[in-house]
């Protein structure tokens, strides 16, 4: 089983969106056995998958990666561990148990290599202990952003923090762990502001950025998004030309990138 975690210390920047597209993506069109770990209390990707009802819902809640000892968790298709929100949001009041918390969350996933081909694990947006149990014990991690003042320092900041950057983690703690890439999600082409982010971005972090293609994967700001979101389905099953715009353009390759570079299975 391959781990990726969505994070970035951001709110709203697309996290949850493209968490619950790349593990439909994965299920339907990759026929992978995906396991999805909702650790964010608001629970938006919980909402989404349960709505969607592509999903299967286990019994467990999400809070046990990190509190106890999983069950066996199987599927062959896609199942998801919904977040709990007392019991996450209280971990973070726990310090004396953060060790075990991390330690939890490598065991409880080393347990589940075989069960499972892809665990996506979206997370928070703050740098607490759920962030880092998953950034020790991960093997991939993939952050969107948005094009705003502070996107260049926000990324930077990711990277290099003294503690919880990604640089420090895996120098540190988690050696396996790779940086697939910044998406730049949201984007405004018609914003010249926009364009101007977008452009100082990739002169600045185009290393960081994920490449699709011939060049940088950048998801535009689109209503199909929150259409796909409001109903949590695969956006290529809205019928629209916006949504097939978006999904064959943008969010496909995009998706097809971060899956070569997880070395998945191909397309089925
Ligand atoms: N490309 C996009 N175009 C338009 N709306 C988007 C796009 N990506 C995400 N959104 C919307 O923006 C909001 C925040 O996205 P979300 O995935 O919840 O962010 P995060 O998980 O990082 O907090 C949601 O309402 C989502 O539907
Ligand atoms: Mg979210």
């Amino acid at each position: 089983m391959k781990t990726l975690a969505l994070t970035v210390r951001k709110g709203g920047v697309g996290k949850t969106t493209l968490a619950l597209q790349y593990a439909y993506y994965l299920h339907q069109k990759r026929g992978l056995r995906v396991l999805v770990i909702d650790l964010d209390d608001q629970g938006n990707l919980s909402d989404g998958l349960k709505k969607g009802r592509l999903a299967v819902l286990s019994d467990t809640p999400a809070s046990a990666l990190m509190t106890g000892t999983l069950p066996a968790l199987e599927s062959d298709g896609l199942l998801y561990l919904s977040a709990d929100d007392d019991v996450l949001r209280n971990v973070e009041c726990k310090p004396e148990h953060h060790n075990d918390y991390a330690g939890n969350v490598r065991t409880n996933l080393a347990a589940l290599s075989e069960q499972f081909d892809v665990c996506i694990i979206d997370t928070n947006p703050s740098a607490d202990i759920r962030v880092l149990s998953v950034m020790v014990s991960a093997d991939y991690v993939v952050t969107p952003l948005t094009l705003s003042a502070e996107s260049i320092s926000g990324l930077q900041l990711f990277m290099t923090h003294p503690s919880i950057g990604f640089n420090r983690i895996k120098q540190a703690l988690n050696p396996k762990l790779e940086f697939i890439g910044a998406i730049p999600n949201m984007v405004d082409k018609t914003s010249a502001f926009q364009k101007a982010s977008l452009t100082s971005l990739i002169e600045q972090l185009g290393k960081v950025l994920l490449q699709a293609g011939s060049g940088f994967a950048v998801i535009p700001k689109s209503t199909a998004v929150l259409e796909a979101q409001a109903d949590g389905v695969p956006l290529w099953t809205i019928k629209k030309t916006s949504a097939k715009d978006l999904w064959t353009k943008h969010l496909h390759p995009a998706f097809e990138a971060v899956a070569a570079a997880m070395a998945l299975p191909d397309e089925t």
